[in-house]
């Protein structure tokens, strides 16, 4: 855990996924980045040391004062700092100490949580979601999906709704973007799956709001136009940046993800 940081205007943000680990250093007076976002490709096999030995590799690449905030976002629920699920990198991460096991390699503290409601809170705060009343639901479209439920603002964490079961399978091996490029899909192939995804998680909790990130929302004229919800779907403000600038801010600071209590 790192100590609060209130007053930084500057932070570093990493964002893990199951194929690349990128970050950045983030301006959050801006929300924007500081820096050159810098990428690394995930080990094959995804195993802790790997991942490991690759994100001590891009901080040096990132650079910055060692006493800046670092947030870390990973693909696995964060549960007290151990990851409790692995659905893109090796099954090692199932219940792994993992917050202690960073900190321990980078020699510094970092806060560290779930990569959706990592994006969830940076457009919440800095894009898309802000000041939207209500559900808005986040989702992250990459070799996973990855959900974010944010209400009035205030994140429910550790919504792992990519793993909804339709059609009798685990739905996000039909519809993540890593799907679409198995498949060689066509965008009107994808969207009609995306319909079917959408179409339940509105049939299921009735959010006011999708965003929709990951690196194929810079695509979103391809794909969010096909979709009929009752819900607006809009692409995420911050992109594909939006895990390393919500991991930053809340390295900074607890400010930026409201708890329930102070509702
Ligand atoms: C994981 C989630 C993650 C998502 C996006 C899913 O497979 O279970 O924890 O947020 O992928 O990376």
């Amino acid at each position: 855990m790192t100590d609060t940081h209130e007053g930084e205007s500057l932070a570093i943000g990493i964002d893990i996924g199951g194929t690349g680990i990128k970050g950045a250093l983030v301006d959050l007076r801006t929300g924007g980045l500081a820096g050159d976002r810098t990428k690394l490709s995930t080990p094959k096999g995804g195993e802790p040391e790997g991942i490991a030995d690759t994100v001590v590799e891009l901080l040096e690449k990132i650079g910055g004062d060692p006493s800046l905030p670092l947030g870390v976002c990973f693909p696995a629920a964060v549960v007290g700092g151990r990851t409790m699920s692995a659905a893109n990198v090796s099954k090692k991460w199932i219940g792994f100490e993992a917050e202690k096991f960073f900190e321990d390699r980078l020699g510094r503290g970092i806060h560290f949580v779930n990569d959706a409601d990592a994006a969830g809170v940076a457009e919440a705060n800095f894009g898309a979601a802000k000041d939207v009343p209500g559900l808005v639901i986040m989702t992250t479209l990459g070799t996973g999906i990855g959900t974010a439920l944010i209400h009035d603002g205030v994140l429910i964490p550790n919504a792992e709704l990519g793993h909804l079961e339709i059609d009798g399978v685990d739905y996000e091996t039909k519809a993540s973007f890593a799907a679409k490029e198995r498949g060689d899909l066509s965008w009107t192939r994808w969207a009609s799956r995306l319909q079917k995804y959408y179409s339940r998680l509105e049939a299921l909790l009735y959010p006011e709001l999708f965003v929709v990130g990951g690196g194929v929302s810079k695509h979103y004229q391809e794909f969010l136009p096909k979709l009929e919800l009752r819900a607006k779907i809009v692409p995420a403000a911050l992109r594909n940046n939006a895990g390393i600038l919500g991991a930053a801010a809340l390295a900074a600071s607890p400010k930026y993800m409201p708890s329930l209590q102070q509702v």
